[in-house]
């Protein structure tokens, strides 16, 4: 059983992003799951390498739907954004260059970011985009 599960608490009620938030979960458990079986440098730097690709995937994907509809809060929830993926970037660098090993504080970190993003930042788009069609 991963560390972040899945469930309807999470749903911003927009199927498409429903299951992007679903990919990311399954990164993160992927990485939590790597450092717990000890898996080797390269793979480790594999799994962080699709936790950032598919990150900036679902970032991006949200951020234009966002724009198209003239989502008001559009700019403060980039920001939001360009933090996590700043910090995503720097441990997989880190990591990489042998300066950081990958703790389980750092994973609860993320782990705590994102569950708390979907349910506040992520969450208050649901109704405007929701009432605009987006579903
Ligand atoms: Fe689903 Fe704003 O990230």
């Amino acid at each position: 059983m991963g560390i972040l599960e899945w469930s309807e608490k999470f749903s911003v009620n927009i199927s498409e992003i429903d299951e992007q938030h679903k990919v990311l979960f399954r990164c993160i458990n992927d990485l939590v799951e790597a450092i717990q079986t000890f898996q080797e440098k390269d793979a480790l730097v594999k799994v962080m390498d699709e936790l950032v690709r598919y990150t900036n995937v679902h970032f991006s994907e949200e951020e234009e739907l966002m724009k198209k509809y003239s989502y008001p809060e559009y700019e403060n929830h980039v920001k939001e954004h360009e933090k996590f993926v700043g910090m995503v970037e720097d441990m997989r660098k880190k990591y990489e260059m042998g300066e950081q090993t990958i703790s389980l504080q750092v994973l609860d970190f993320m782990v705590d970011w994102l569950k708390t993003h979907i349910m506040g930042t992520d969450m208050k788009y649901a109704p405007y985009l929701n009432e605009r069609g987006v579903v």
